[in-house]
């Protein structure tokens, strides 16, 4: 399916997150509602030198459709080319990467620092469409630093470009992860042009992740961290958006999504799928990390990370999530929400 076919009957999106949307993570969330699903980014340098480790970070299979595998780079050749592997590799869509604030990275005008030079952002985004049929996306920043948000510039480009969407995180590159995303300035841009606007930025529940949406107009929103504190937020969301009157249903709610309704299913879910895709020796860390963070907001979540942290074998560490989760009631998560959460990123 087309991306944008996706987004029109469900634009909840899962944002890249790298070391975190894994193959594993990805399938798991297509599957609790995540309308299509966009790796985290791929180096094209690396892609050129035919990286083991790059290659593996693009490795997907059929049940993640539709999915984008997310590019950073610098050199519209080297991109052109990348962009070219990644159709060979049967990706529906290519996404580029202009929201990286990690320092590695802008130095070399990759990322976020492309927002700065848009002669040189309007060039690699010539090469790439024209290096490949699929369609191609892209993930912003609001600018560079407060003083210079183009966004509006910036979306204008890909839209002549033909860029398929433009997904934007609602800070600038200076201010990283602090502060707020600034969902009143992406409104304003979404009002401003014309090509299909994805919001981003501290969504939490899925009620907030609706009213985003309604309010700023957007023909989509991406949630990252929001969903590794409530996995169920796609599906929760998608729910509600399409029980609203005042959205046009344009499909009914997936009962294959509905099956898997408890946390207990969750981390058992995401076993099966960490036991198919993961490497077997990072499988009791992912599966750690991700029970730690679903955890978030229960009672006793404190006492049951300490456990699992002390813990080292996968069955062992599977049981004790199991018990965990299984004795919890869902009304009981408290709102963690203005507490500081994974404060760096790639986007
Ligand atoms: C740990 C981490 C890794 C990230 N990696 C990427 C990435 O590879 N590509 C990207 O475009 N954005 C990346 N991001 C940015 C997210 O996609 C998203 O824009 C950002 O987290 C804000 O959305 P949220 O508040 O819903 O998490 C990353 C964010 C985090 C926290």
């Amino acid at each position: 399916m087309h991306p944008l076919e996706a987004l029109k009957i469900n634009p909840f999106i899962l944002a890249p997150m790298a070391g975190i949307t894994d193959h594993a993570f990805r399938h798991l969330m297509r599957k609790l509602g995540s309308s299509v699903v966009v790796t985290e980014l791929v180096s094209a340098n690396g892609i050129e030198y035919t990286s083991e480790r790059t290659f593996k970070l693009m490795s997907f299979d059929e049940s993640q459709r539709p999915i984008g595998i997310q590019l950073f780079g610098e050199d519209p050749e080297v991109l052109g080319r990348a962009a070219q592997v990644v159709q060979e590799k049967g990706a529906d869509f290519v996404d580029l990467n202009f929201g990286c604030p990690v320092p590695k990275v802008v130095k070399k005008g990759a990322g976020s620092a492309m927002l700065k030079d848009p002669v040189q952002f309007e060039k690699v985004l010539t090469a790439v469409k024209k290096a490949v049929e699929i369609p191609v996306t892209i993930k912003i920043r609001t600018g560079w630093d407060a003083n210079t948000r183009n966004a509006v510039e910036i979306c204008k480009i890909a839209e002549n470009c033909g860029m398929t969407w433009v997904a934007i995180h609602g800070r600038t590159r200076a201010q990283g992860y602090s502060g707020f995303a600034d969902w009143d300035f992406i409104t304003d841009v979404k009002s401003k042009v014309n090509i299909p606007l994805i919001g981003n930025g501290d969504i939490h529940t899925s009620e907030q992740a609706v009213q985003r949406l309604r309010n700023s107009g957007c023909d989509g929103v991406m949630i990252g961290r929001g969903s590794l504190k409530n996995p169920l937020i796609f599906k929760e969301a998608l729910k509600l958006f399409q029980e609203s009157s005042a959205y046009p249903v344009q499909t009914k709610w997936d009962p294959s999504v509905e099956a898997i309704s408890s946390y207990g299913d969750i981390i058992r879910e995401l076993h099966l799928c960490l036991e198919k895709y993961a490497e077997p020796h990072i499988i009791p860390l992912q599966l750690k990390k991700f029970a730690a963070w679903f955890s978030s907001g229960f009672p006793g979540a404190s006492q049951f990370r300490k456990n699992i942290f002390q813990t080292q074998e996968k069955e062992a560490i599977l049981s004790e999530s199991l018990n965990f989760f299984e004795k919890l009631s869902w009304q009981n998560q408290a709102d963690t929400s203005q507490e500081g959460f994974l404060m760096g990123g790639h986007g």
